[in-house]
Protein backbone atom coordinates (compact mmCIF):
# COMPACT_ATOMS: atom_id res chain seq x y z
CA UNK A 1 0.00 0.00 0.00
CA UNK A 2 2.61 2.03 0.82
CA UNK A 3 4.41 1.66 -2.41
CA UNK A 4 1.39 2.75 -4.59
CA UNK A 5 1.07 5.90 -2.14
CA UNK A 6 4.22 6.51 -2.96
CA UNK A 7 4.36 6.24 -6.76
CA UNK A 8 0.93 7.50 -6.49
CA UNK A 9 2.94 10.77 -4.70
CA UNK A 10 5.72 10.65 -7.80
CA UNK A 11 2.89 11.07 -10.07
CA UNK A 12 1.55 13.77 -8.74
CA UNK A 13 4.98 15.72 -8.48
CA UNK A 14 5.97 15.01 -12.09
CA UNK A 15 2.65 16.55 -13.14
CA UNK A 16 2.88 19.73 -10.84
CA UNK A 17 6.27 19.78 -12.87
CA UNK A 18 5.35 19.46 -16.00
CA UNK A 19 2.42 22.18 -15.26
CA UNK A 20 5.23 24.37 -14.12
CA UNK A 21 7.53 24.37 -16.95
CA UNK A 22 4.56 24.83 -19.52
CA UNK A 23 3.39 27.78 -18.13
CA UNK A 24 7.03 29.16 -17.98
CA UNK A 25 7.66 28.25 -21.25
CA UNK A 26 4.33 30.06 -22.43
CA UNK A 27 5.65 32.85 -20.46
CA UNK A 28 8.47 32.91 -22.28
CA UNK A 29 6.95 32.47 -25.37
CA UNK A 30 4.81 35.44 -25.13
CA UNK A 31 7.72 37.27 -23.66
CA UNK A 32 10.08 36.53 -26.89
CA UNK A 33 7.39 37.36 -28.93
CA UNK A 34 6.81 40.87 -27.64
CA UNK A 35 10.16 41.49 -28.41
CA UNK A 36 13.44 42.43 -26.12
CA UNK A 37 11.97 44.62 -23.31
CA UNK A 38 14.25 45.28 -21.10
CA UNK A 39 13.64 42.53 -18.03
CA UNK A 40 13.82 39.78 -20.91
CA UNK A 41 17.10 40.96 -21.80
CA UNK A 42 18.48 40.30 -18.38
CA UNK A 43 16.68 36.87 -18.59
CA UNK A 44 17.35 36.21 -21.82
CA UNK A 45 21.17 35.81 -22.36
CA UNK A 46 23.11 32.69 -20.75
CA UNK A 47 26.69 33.82 -21.69
CA UNK A 48 26.82 31.01 -24.56
CA UNK A 49 25.36 30.71 -28.19
CA UNK A 50 25.56 27.29 -30.07
CA UNK A 51 25.78 27.76 -33.64
CA UNK A 52 24.97 24.41 -35.79
CA UNK A 53 25.98 24.22 -39.22
CA UNK A 54 27.38 21.82 -41.26
CA UNK A 55 30.92 23.83 -41.96
CA UNK A 56 33.59 21.44 -41.00
CA UNK A 57 36.70 20.78 -42.82
CA UNK A 58 38.35 22.07 -46.30
CA UNK A 59 36.25 24.80 -47.97
CA UNK A 60 33.79 24.98 -45.21
CA UNK A 61 35.05 25.87 -42.03
CA UNK A 62 36.89 28.97 -42.79
CA UNK A 63 34.49 31.57 -42.99
CA UNK A 64 32.29 30.05 -40.00
CA UNK A 65 35.22 30.50 -37.89
CA UNK A 66 36.04 34.27 -39.31
CA UNK A 67 32.76 34.71 -38.24
CA UNK A 68 32.82 33.39 -34.64
CA UNK A 69 35.93 35.14 -34.37
CA UNK A 70 34.70 38.45 -35.49
CA UNK A 71 31.46 37.79 -33.09
CA UNK A 72 33.60 36.71 -29.98
CA UNK A 73 35.90 40.37 -30.73
CA UNK A 74 32.70 41.94 -30.26
CA UNK A 75 30.47 40.24 -27.81
CA UNK A 76 34.06 38.84 -25.19
CA UNK A 77 31.11 37.85 -22.52
CA UNK A 78 28.92 35.07 -24.75
CA UNK A 79 31.01 31.71 -25.69
CA UNK A 80 30.65 30.19 -28.76
CA UNK A 81 29.88 26.42 -29.07
CA UNK A 82 30.63 25.70 -32.79
CA UNK A 83 28.41 22.46 -32.90
CA UNK A 84 29.31 21.90 -37.11
CA UNK A 85 28.07 18.61 -37.98
CA UNK A 86 30.33 17.27 -41.33
CA UNK A 87 28.49 16.06 -44.01
CA UNK A 88 28.40 18.36 -47.01
CA UNK A 89 24.80 20.03 -48.08
CA UNK A 90 23.83 18.90 -44.98
CA UNK A 91 23.43 15.37 -45.95
CA UNK A 92 23.71 14.42 -41.77
CA UNK A 93 23.65 17.70 -39.70
CA UNK A 94 19.77 17.80 -40.77
CA UNK A 95 19.13 14.25 -39.59
CA UNK A 96 20.69 15.25 -36.56
CA UNK A 97 18.92 18.59 -36.09
CA UNK A 98 15.52 17.04 -36.85
CA UNK A 99 16.07 14.70 -33.93
CA UNK A 100 17.20 17.69 -31.55
CA UNK A 101 13.92 19.71 -32.84
CA UNK A 102 11.51 17.23 -32.18
CA UNK A 103 12.77 16.38 -29.11
CA UNK A 104 12.65 20.19 -28.12
CA UNK A 105 16.49 20.41 -28.05
CA UNK A 106 16.88 23.07 -30.35
CA UNK A 107 20.64 25.01 -30.86
CA UNK A 108 20.61 28.41 -30.19
CA UNK A 109 20.87 29.00 -34.20
CA UNK A 110 21.25 26.63 -37.11
CA UNK A 111 21.73 26.93 -40.59
CA UNK A 112 18.90 26.34 -42.83
CA UNK A 113 18.51 27.15 -46.67
CA UNK A 114 15.99 29.92 -47.92
CA UNK A 115 12.65 28.83 -49.00
CA UNK A 116 11.00 25.67 -48.54
CA UNK A 117 13.80 24.17 -45.99
CA UNK A 118 12.95 26.98 -43.71
CA UNK A 119 9.35 27.39 -44.28
CA UNK A 120 7.82 23.95 -45.39
CA UNK A 121 10.03 22.30 -42.22
CA UNK A 122 10.36 24.77 -38.89
CA UNK A 123 8.20 27.39 -39.57
CA UNK A 124 5.25 25.85 -40.55
CA UNK A 125 5.91 23.26 -37.68
CA UNK A 126 5.74 26.24 -35.31
CA UNK A 127 9.60 25.69 -34.12
CA UNK A 128 11.15 29.15 -35.26
CA UNK A 129 10.08 32.67 -33.59
CA UNK A 130 9.46 35.78 -36.43
CA UNK A 131 12.28 38.19 -36.05
CA UNK A 132 11.08 41.46 -37.39
CA UNK A 133 12.49 43.48 -34.79
CA UNK A 134 15.49 42.93 -35.43
CA UNK A 135 14.90 43.20 -39.21
CA UNK A 136 13.57 46.88 -37.84
CA UNK A 137 16.75 47.37 -35.25
CA UNK A 138 19.00 46.93 -37.91
CA UNK A 139 17.38 48.99 -40.52
CA UNK A 140 17.37 45.64 -42.79
CA UNK A 141 14.25 45.91 -45.25
CA UNK A 142 16.06 47.32 -47.71
CA UNK A 143 19.41 46.34 -47.37
CA UNK A 144 19.04 42.66 -48.08
CA UNK A 145 16.93 41.89 -51.72
CA UNK A 146 13.76 41.45 -51.27
CA UNK A 147 13.31 38.00 -53.25
CA UNK A 148 15.86 36.99 -50.19
CA UNK A 149 13.37 38.70 -48.07
CA UNK A 150 10.29 36.23 -49.66
CA UNK A 151 12.26 33.28 -48.89
CA UNK A 152 12.76 33.59 -45.23
CA UNK A 153 9.23 34.88 -44.80
CA UNK A 154 5.90 33.48 -44.45
CA UNK A 155 2.87 35.94 -44.54
CA UNK A 156 4.32 39.25 -43.28
CA UNK A 157 6.54 37.06 -40.50
CA UNK A 158 10.15 37.26 -41.08
CA UNK A 159 12.38 33.91 -39.85
CA UNK A 160 15.55 34.21 -40.53
CA UNK A 161 18.78 36.09 -41.69
CA UNK A 162 21.04 35.03 -45.05
CA UNK A 163 24.06 35.52 -44.25
CA UNK A 164 25.31 34.47 -48.03
CA UNK A 165 24.28 33.38 -51.32
CA UNK A 166 25.93 30.97 -53.29
CA UNK A 167 25.22 30.14 -57.09
CA UNK A 168 24.83 26.44 -58.15
CA UNK A 169 25.20 27.08 -61.93
CA UNK A 170 28.73 27.46 -62.51
CA UNK A 171 31.29 25.03 -63.75
CA UNK A 172 34.61 25.56 -62.87
CA UNK A 173 37.30 24.67 -65.05
CA UNK A 174 41.67 24.43 -64.76
CA UNK A 175 42.36 26.30 -67.10
CA UNK A 176 45.60 25.44 -68.36
CA UNK A 177 43.77 22.15 -69.42
CA UNK A 178 41.67 23.77 -71.65
CA UNK A 179 44.62 26.17 -73.21
CA UNK A 180 46.29 23.17 -73.31
CA UNK A 181 43.62 21.07 -75.14
CA UNK A 182 42.99 24.59 -77.15
CA UNK A 183 39.10 24.20 -75.83
CA UNK A 184 37.04 27.26 -75.67
CA UNK A 185 34.45 27.70 -72.96
CA UNK A 186 30.85 25.99 -74.13
CA UNK A 187 27.59 27.77 -74.50
CA UNK A 188 25.45 25.39 -75.23
CA UNK A 189 24.82 22.05 -74.83
CA UNK A 190 26.65 20.93 -77.87
CA UNK A 191 29.36 22.80 -77.24
CA UNK A 192 29.68 21.15 -73.75
CA UNK A 193 29.76 17.93 -74.97
CA UNK A 194 32.32 18.48 -78.15
CA UNK A 195 34.80 19.77 -75.46
CA UNK A 196 34.07 16.82 -73.56
CA UNK A 197 34.68 14.68 -76.16
CA UNK A 198 37.98 16.26 -77.27
CA UNK A 199 39.04 16.18 -73.82
CA UNK A 200 38.10 12.48 -73.58
CA UNK A 201 39.94 11.81 -77.05
CA UNK A 202 42.70 13.73 -74.68
CA UNK A 203 43.15 11.02 -72.02
CA UNK A 204 41.47 13.70 -69.32
CA UNK A 205 38.57 13.17 -67.55
CA UNK A 206 36.01 15.75 -68.97
CA UNK A 207 34.03 16.48 -65.53
CA UNK A 208 34.86 15.65 -62.37
CA UNK A 209 31.92 14.51 -59.74
CA UNK A 210 32.06 13.35 -56.34
CA UNK A 211 28.78 11.80 -55.64
CA UNK A 212 29.57 10.01 -52.77
CA UNK A 213 26.54 11.52 -51.39
CA UNK A 214 23.96 12.51 -53.80
CA UNK A 215 23.11 16.03 -54.23
CA UNK A 216 25.91 16.83 -56.62
CA UNK A 217 24.36 14.35 -58.78
CA UNK A 218 21.39 16.27 -58.36
CA UNK A 219 22.98 19.56 -58.86
CA UNK A 220 23.94 19.05 -61.93
CA UNK A 221 20.16 17.33 -63.11
CA UNK A 222 18.53 20.80 -61.77
CA UNK A 223 21.10 22.54 -64.12
CA UNK A 224 20.11 20.66 -66.87
CA UNK A 225 16.56 21.16 -66.54
CA UNK A 226 17.07 25.07 -65.57
CA UNK A 227 18.57 24.83 -69.20
CA UNK A 228 16.28 23.06 -70.72
CA UNK A 229 12.90 24.36 -69.26
CA UNK A 230 13.91 28.10 -69.08
CA UNK A 231 13.59 29.84 -65.67
CA UNK A 232 10.16 29.72 -65.83
CA UNK A 233 8.98 26.57 -66.54
CA UNK A 234 11.68 25.25 -64.14
CA UNK A 235 9.60 27.11 -61.38
CA UNK A 236 6.45 25.67 -62.90
CA UNK A 237 8.08 22.17 -62.48
CA UNK A 238 8.37 22.66 -58.97
CA UNK A 239 5.44 24.23 -58.43
CA UNK A 240 3.30 21.58 -59.52
CA UNK A 241 2.11 22.88 -63.09
CA UNK A 242 4.46 20.62 -64.95
CA UNK A 243 4.62 17.02 -65.14
CA UNK A 244 7.72 14.96 -64.34
CA UNK A 245 6.63 13.39 -67.42
CA UNK A 246 6.63 16.04 -69.50
CA UNK A 247 8.94 15.54 -72.90
CA UNK A 248 11.54 18.27 -72.00
CA UNK A 249 11.80 17.08 -68.55
CA UNK A 250 12.59 13.39 -70.23
CA UNK A 251 15.08 15.21 -72.91
CA UNK A 252 17.13 16.71 -69.48
CA UNK A 253 17.16 13.01 -67.84
CA UNK A 254 18.74 11.88 -71.25
CA UNK A 255 21.23 15.11 -71.26
CA UNK A 256 21.98 13.74 -67.83
CA UNK A 257 22.64 10.20 -68.86
CA UNK A 258 25.16 11.67 -71.55
CA UNK A 259 27.20 13.93 -69.11
CA UNK A 260 27.35 11.28 -66.90
CA UNK A 261 29.13 9.11 -69.42
CA UNK A 262 31.80 11.89 -69.02
CA UNK A 263 32.72 11.70 -65.11
CA UNK A 264 35.33 10.08 -63.47
CA UNK A 265 35.19 6.07 -62.44
CA UNK A 266 35.26 6.70 -58.84
CA UNK A 267 32.63 8.95 -58.83
CA UNK A 268 30.96 7.47 -55.97
CA UNK A 269 33.69 7.36 -53.59
CA UNK A 270 34.28 10.82 -53.38
CA UNK A 271 32.76 13.86 -51.48
CA UNK A 272 32.71 17.46 -53.51
CA UNK A 273 36.36 18.19 -52.38
CA UNK A 274 37.65 15.27 -53.55
CA UNK A 275 36.14 16.04 -57.18
CA UNK A 276 37.76 19.63 -56.96
CA UNK A 277 40.93 17.99 -56.26
CA UNK A 278 40.88 16.13 -59.88
CA UNK A 279 40.32 19.30 -61.78
CA UNK A 280 43.07 21.10 -59.65
CA UNK A 281 45.54 19.08 -60.87
CA UNK A 282 44.45 18.85 -64.09
CA UNK A 283 43.23 14.54 -63.82
CA UNK A 284 40.03 16.06 -64.90
CA UNK A 285 38.96 19.23 -66.86
CA UNK A 286 35.45 20.61 -64.97
CA UNK A 287 33.47 20.71 -62.32
CA UNK A 288 29.90 21.64 -61.20
CA UNK A 289 29.58 23.01 -58.26
CA UNK A 290 28.11 25.89 -56.03
CA UNK A 291 30.53 28.51 -55.72
CA UNK A 292 31.41 27.19 -51.74
CA UNK A 293 33.74 25.26 -54.31
CA UNK A 294 35.74 28.99 -55.05
CA UNK A 295 36.34 29.32 -51.30
CA UNK A 296 38.62 25.45 -51.63
CA UNK A 297 40.35 26.25 -54.42
CA UNK A 298 41.18 29.51 -53.19
CA UNK A 299 41.62 29.21 -50.03
CA UNK A 300 42.47 25.54 -49.25
CA UNK A 301 44.09 24.86 -52.50
CA UNK A 302 46.16 28.24 -52.82
CA UNK A 303 44.82 28.78 -56.56
CA UNK A 304 44.59 31.81 -58.45
CA UNK A 305 41.17 32.89 -59.83
CA UNK A 306 41.26 33.72 -63.56
CA UNK A 307 44.71 31.88 -63.53
CA UNK A 308 44.68 28.33 -62.44
CA UNK A 309 41.06 27.79 -62.63
CA UNK A 310 38.26 29.92 -64.79
CA UNK A 311 34.51 29.24 -64.41
CA UNK A 312 31.09 29.55 -66.83
CA UNK A 313 27.39 29.44 -66.78
CA UNK A 314 26.40 25.67 -66.45
CA UNK A 315 25.46 25.26 -70.52
CA UNK A 316 21.99 27.47 -71.46
CA UNK A 317 22.13 28.88 -68.39
CA UNK A 318 23.60 32.11 -68.99
CA UNK A 319 21.57 35.10 -67.52
CA UNK A 320 19.75 32.66 -64.82
CA UNK A 321 21.08 32.50 -60.88
CA UNK A 322 20.65 28.97 -59.27
CA UNK A 323 20.08 30.55 -55.45
CA UNK A 324 21.14 28.83 -52.22
CA UNK A 325 21.13 31.36 -49.61
CA UNK A 326 22.99 30.05 -46.00
CA UNK A 327 20.42 31.80 -43.11
CA UNK A 328 19.94 31.55 -39.15
CA UNK A 329 17.07 32.11 -37.18
CA UNK A 330 15.84 32.33 -33.86
CA UNK A 331 14.42 28.76 -32.97
CA UNK A 332 11.28 28.71 -29.87
CA UNK A 333 12.02 27.57 -26.79
CA UNK A 334 15.51 29.09 -27.04
CA UNK A 335 16.14 30.67 -23.18
CA UNK A 336 19.23 33.22 -24.70
CA UNK A 337 17.53 34.91 -27.18
CA UNK A 338 19.57 37.72 -26.40
CA UNK A 339 22.85 36.28 -27.35
CA UNK A 340 21.31 34.62 -30.43
CA UNK A 341 20.12 38.04 -31.71
CA UNK A 342 23.86 39.62 -30.98
CA UNK A 343 25.04 36.60 -32.93
CA UNK A 344 22.84 37.27 -35.74
CA UNK A 345 23.04 41.35 -35.47
CA UNK A 346 26.76 40.58 -36.52
CA UNK A 347 26.08 37.83 -39.19
CA UNK A 348 23.60 39.85 -40.44
CA UNK A 349 25.98 42.97 -40.46
CA UNK A 350 27.99 44.16 -43.34
CA UNK A 351 31.59 43.73 -41.37
CA UNK A 352 30.15 40.11 -40.72
CA UNK A 353 28.86 39.23 -44.44
CA UNK A 354 32.12 40.60 -46.30
CA UNK A 355 34.22 38.22 -42.97
CA UNK A 356 32.68 35.48 -43.82
CA UNK A 357 31.88 35.33 -47.62
CA UNK A 358 35.36 36.12 -49.29
CA UNK A 359 36.50 32.98 -47.65
CA UNK A 360 33.26 31.30 -48.35
CA UNK A 361 33.39 31.61 -52.08
CA UNK A 362 29.88 33.23 -52.10
CA UNK A 363 29.05 36.58 -52.14
CA UNK A 364 27.23 38.64 -49.71
CA UNK A 365 23.31 38.59 -48.75
CA UNK A 366 23.25 42.19 -48.42
CA UNK A 367 23.27 44.98 -51.16
CA UNK A 368 25.63 47.10 -49.72
CA UNK A 369 28.44 45.01 -49.45
CA UNK A 370 32.43 46.44 -49.81
CA UNK A 371 33.06 44.63 -53.42
CA UNK A 372 36.84 45.49 -52.76
CA UNK A 373 36.33 42.63 -50.36
CA UNK A 374 35.89 39.61 -52.83
CA UNK A 375 37.71 38.94 -55.90
CA UNK A 376 37.29 39.00 -59.47
CA UNK A 377 35.04 35.56 -59.23
CA UNK A 378 33.13 37.18 -56.32
CA UNK A 379 32.58 40.91 -58.37
CA UNK A 380 31.30 38.67 -61.04
CA UNK A 381 29.50 37.00 -59.00
CA UNK A 382 27.65 40.17 -57.25
CA UNK A 383 27.01 41.87 -61.33
CA UNK A 384 25.04 38.31 -61.95
CA UNK A 385 23.14 38.27 -59.29
CA UNK A 386 21.59 41.88 -59.78
CA UNK A 387 21.52 40.99 -63.23
CA UNK A 388 20.10 37.71 -63.83
CA UNK A 389 16.63 35.84 -63.39
CA UNK A 390 17.07 34.04 -59.62
CA UNK A 391 15.34 30.69 -59.11
CA UNK A 392 15.47 28.68 -56.22
CA UNK A 393 17.90 25.75 -55.94
CA UNK A 394 16.23 21.76 -55.14
CA UNK A 395 19.37 20.31 -54.07
CA UNK A 396 20.01 22.79 -51.58
CA UNK A 397 16.14 23.22 -50.27
CA UNK A 398 14.91 25.99 -51.63
CA UNK A 399 12.78 24.57 -54.08
CA UNK A 400 10.72 21.36 -53.06
CA UNK A 401 10.55 19.92 -49.55
CA UNK A 402 12.44 17.83 -47.58
CA UNK A 403 10.48 14.95 -48.17
CA UNK A 404 10.65 15.45 -52.00
CA UNK A 405 13.93 16.07 -52.05
CA UNK A 406 15.12 12.86 -50.39
CA UNK A 407 12.95 11.05 -52.58
CA UNK A 408 14.79 12.92 -55.70
CA UNK A 409 18.22 12.32 -54.05
CA UNK A 410 17.36 8.61 -54.25
CA UNK A 411 16.08 8.71 -57.80
CA UNK A 412 19.19 10.15 -58.92
CA UNK A 413 21.83 8.20 -57.08
CA UNK A 414 19.88 5.26 -58.61
CA UNK A 415 19.58 6.37 -62.24
CA UNK A 416 23.53 7.41 -62.11
CA UNK A 417 24.19 3.57 -61.40
CA UNK A 418 21.03 2.51 -63.98
CA UNK A 419 20.51 4.96 -66.33
CA UNK A 420 16.98 4.03 -66.75
CA UNK A 421 15.36 7.73 -67.51
CA UNK A 422 11.74 5.76 -67.48
CA UNK A 423 12.56 4.26 -63.98
CA UNK A 424 13.62 7.53 -63.17
CA UNK A 425 10.84 9.50 -64.55
CA UNK A 426 7.94 7.81 -62.99
CA UNK A 427 10.29 7.92 -59.52
CA UNK A 428 10.00 11.77 -59.66
CA UNK A 429 6.61 11.51 -60.78
CA UNK A 430 5.96 9.13 -58.20
CA UNK A 431 7.63 11.55 -55.35
CA UNK A 432 6.29 15.03 -56.88
CA UNK A 433 3.02 15.25 -54.41
CA UNK A 434 5.42 15.43 -51.92
CA UNK A 435 6.62 18.61 -52.99
C1 LIG B 1 25.06 23.79 -49.33
C2 LIG B 1 25.30 25.00 -48.48
C3 LIG B 1 26.64 25.57 -48.78
C4 LIG B 1 27.71 24.51 -48.70
C5 LIG B 1 27.31 23.27 -49.48
C6 LIG B 1 28.27 22.11 -49.41
O1 LIG B 1 23.83 23.20 -49.05
O2 LIG B 1 24.29 25.94 -48.77
O3 LIG B 1 26.91 26.63 -47.90
O4 LIG B 1 27.93 24.24 -47.38
O5 LIG B 1 26.06 22.83 -49.10
O6 LIG B 1 28.30 21.55 -48.14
Amino acid sequence: MKKVYGIFLFFVLVLLIAACSADSSSESDTESEGGSDENESSDSSSGEVEIFSWWTGAGEEDGLLALIDLFEEKHPDIAVENAAVAGGAGTNAKAVLATRMQGNDPPSTFQVHGGEELNKSWVAADKMEPINDLYEENEWMDKFPEELIEMVSEGDDIYSVPVNVHRGNVFFYNMKVFEENDIEVPTSFDEFFDAADQLQDAGITPIALGDKESWPATQIFENILLGVLGPDDYQNLFAGEIGFDDERVVEAAEIFGQMLDYVNEDHASRNWQDAGQLVANGEAAMLNMGDWAKGYFSNDLDLETNEDFGYFPFPETDGEFQVITDTFGLPKGVENTDDVKKFLTVLGSVEGQDTFNPLKGGIAARLDSDPDAYDEYGNDAMDAFQDSRLVPSLAHGSAASEGFLTKANQAVNIFVTQRDVDTFIQALESAAPEM
